[in-house]
């Protein structure tokens, strides 16, 4: 195991009906709050009238942002900032997906520099000093964005989505009641429970160190209950329980829990999904399911087969050894992945192989940013998205 430090300030109530506690909570942070919100989910279900209802309630006055949308963009965030600054907002609050979480912390951040241009920080030319408090109310369990300190935003002038973090990004308070997602479809219940096990399979597939056996353990664990979870969400999606495992499955799998200890990793999956999504707009966590079997088969081959035999048989049990047990573990994931309707290649999600090249291109930009233009070379992630044609 390696040396770690684990600190995570992000104050968690969890449970049925604490979206009541929202008034409360953010009164006792700030008196003026923007209220970042999607394309009308929250609205449809009744969310957005409770929570603005119970900052009325608490004096908390309210600044409206709506109409995030999916892969959040740039041009909104720049209206968020403008309307912080006009508005002397001092806490955002964030009710909706990872996009609208990830787009609060974005203008959090934004609100706070003397030119508003968060971008830069993206493209690892400036770093957040401070940010306004940020308080989150997930309404889909997947990002994680509502326990940590990161954020992804695409800039659709350049087509780049970036991926950056600090830790004056991690919400101040976060207010997870599964009951606010049972409206959740099934497809973006299942692109969720991707999402999440992907935040765990990084740090177990991609630290360097190979003896691991407490974040393994617990890395495992999670990846269970989070298959089992949203199998049985997609099933019965008024299941109190199942979307209550799937939420806190969620969020613990992203703050920084789970890769304490394995070392300095990155997220290859995340880098070129992340370009993927940019390109083509699909939904995150579909991407991921059409990248990971392929990238998956890249890693047995070209890094190793053990920890693939290892996450086969303790995730799946799928028994076997040697290329047989590699063999087993594929399958079995990629049962999975059919089994809650994701796709499990990049052909399924509609992608041709002539675009290929542009995705491998793309990508290239954030591994210059994080440093990885060696390990995450424009070849390696080339062969990984061929393995996952
Ligand atoms: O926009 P609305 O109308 O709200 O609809 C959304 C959207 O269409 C809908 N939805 C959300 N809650 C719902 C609901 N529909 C019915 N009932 C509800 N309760 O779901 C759709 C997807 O929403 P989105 O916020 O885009 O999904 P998700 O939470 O998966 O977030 C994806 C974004 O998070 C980023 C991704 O890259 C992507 O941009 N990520 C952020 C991370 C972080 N900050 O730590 C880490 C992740 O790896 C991820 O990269
Ligand atoms: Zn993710």
């Amino acid at each position: 195991m390696r040396s770690f430090e684990f600190h995570n300030p992000t104050r968690i109530l969890f449970g049925r009906g604490v979206t009541e506690k929202c008034g409360d909570v953010v009164s006792g942070i700030g008196r003026k709050a923007l209220l970042v919100t999607g394309g009308g989910s929250v609205k449809r279900s009744g969310y957005y009238d409770r929570v603005k209802r119970t900052l009325e309630a608490a004096d908390v006055a309210v600044i409206d942002l709506q109409g995030v949308k999916s892969n959040p963009v740039l041009s909104k965030v720049v209206e968020g900032i403008s309307l912080a600054k006009e508005g002397e907002v001092d806490v955002v609050v964030a009710l909706g997906g990872g996009s609208v979480m990830d787009t609060g912390k974005a203008v959090a951040a934004g609100a706070l520099m003397d030119d508003g241009y968060v971008w830069q920080v993206f493209e690892g030319k400036r770093t957040i000093q401070k940010a306004l408090p940020v308080v989150t109310i997930p309404s889909l369990a997947a990002s994680g964005s509502e326990m940590n300190g990161y954020m992804v935003i695409t800039n659709e002038s350049s087509g780049y989505k970036l991926a950056t973090g600090s830790p004056h990004l991690y919400p101040r308070v976060s207010l997870l009641d599964p009951e606010i997602t049972f409206t959740v479809p099934s497809d973006y219940t299942a692109y969720g429970g991707v999402d999440a096990v992907c935040h765990l399979m990084e740090p177990y597939f991609n630290g360097p160190d190979p003896v691991t056996p407490v974040s393994d353990r617990i890395a495992e664990g999670l990846m269970i209950s989070i298959m089992e979870a949203t199998e049985q969400a997609i099933s019965a999606p008024l299941d109190f329980e199942a979307r209550a495992a799937l939420m806190w499955g969620a969020t613990l799998a992203l703050n920084g829990l789970t890769k304490a200890g394995v070392g300095e990793h990155h997220f290859p999956v995340h880098m070129i999904e992340h370009s993927v999504s940019a390109l083509f707009d699909v939904p995150h966590g579909a991407g991921l399911a059409a990248l990971l079997p392929g990238w998956l088969r890249w890693y047995a081959s070209e890094v190793g087969p053990a920890k693939v035999i290892q996450f086969g048989n303790r995730v799946f049990q799928a028994g076997g050894e040697g290329e047989e047990g590699v063999g087993r573990a594929m399958n079995a994931l990629e049962a999975w992945l059919r089994k809650i309707g994701a796709p499990a290649s990049l052909s399924e999600l509609g992608i041709g192989r002539e675009d290929l090249d542009r995705i491998a291109d793309n990508s290239q930009f954030q591994a210059g940013v994080w440093g990885l233009k060696e390990e995450l070379s424009r070849g390696r992630v080339m062969s990984v998205l061929e393995a996952a044609f």
